[in-house]
């Protein structure tokens, strides 16, 4: 997820070339189990798009994140990926969990993740992001991609245990508004050099 938006990123773009993956529940006693997007999911999905916001206006204190109908951005997503680039993840029949792929020529973005508040810590995401990234495996890619916002240490470390272990490119922010407008929280060190979140 970009910083402060639910936008995905304008450089990506559908591959069309790309074998669809068959995937199963990855392994029997698997927290949950993921299979692909149905259209049957799409309210379901805008929903879960809609708490991924609500989580990111919780963490940064700004209610407009997303702005009025964050769940419609889910829309956009699946125009952007298709439905064979999204799984859900489904317990005792509810779906409550998705993840989506963006593929680009050589490299992939895992894009979105999220579980149902109040499932999370069981496993379901870990398995949700399997599926993807087996997916993006397959599909011959050299890397897959994650950008959660600098805040998400949640997401961050999520992604880490996951074997996101490479710190690629950083987005730095330089913030006009008088301090007294700015929100931003004492975080990180990066080269030697402080940085807020
Ligand atoms: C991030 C998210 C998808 C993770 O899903 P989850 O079902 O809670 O995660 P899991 O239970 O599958 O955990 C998978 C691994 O991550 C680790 N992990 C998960 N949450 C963690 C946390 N808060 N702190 C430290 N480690 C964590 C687990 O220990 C687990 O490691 P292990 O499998 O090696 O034991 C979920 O918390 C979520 O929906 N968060 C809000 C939305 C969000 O921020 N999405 C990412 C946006 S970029």
């Amino acid at each position: 997820m970009q910083f402060g938006t639910c936008v995905d990123s304008p450089k990506s773009k559908r591959v069309s070339n790309i074998q669809r993956p068959i995937l199963s529940p990855v392994k029997p006693d698997a927290p949950a189990l993921i299979r692909s997007y149905e259209s049957k999911d799409l309210e379901t999905c805008r929903a879960l798009w809609a708490e991924l916001t609500e989580w990111h206006r919780i963490i940064y204190e700004d209610p407009s994140i997303g702005g009025c109908d964050p769940g419609r951005l889910f829309d956009k997503h699946l125009d952007q990926v298709g439905p064979e680039r999204l799984w859900v993840a489904e317990k005792d029949g509810t779906v409550v969990g998705l993840a989506g792929l963006i593929l680009e020529t050589g490299q992939a973005e895992l894009e979105p993740v999220v579980v149902k508040e109040g499932l999370r810590g069981l496993g379901i995401g870990r398995v949700l992001a399997e599926v993807a990234l087996e997916a993006a495996r397959r599909s011959g890619v050299n890397s897959v991609i994650v950008r959660p916002t600098a805040r998400n240490g949640l997401a961050i470390r999520f992604f880490h245990r996951l074997g996101f272990d490479v710190l690629g490119q950083i987005e730095l922010v330089l913030d006009f508004r008088p301090r007294n407008r700015q929100k931003w929280k004492a975080g990180e060190t990066i080269a030697s050099s402080e940085f807020k979140v």
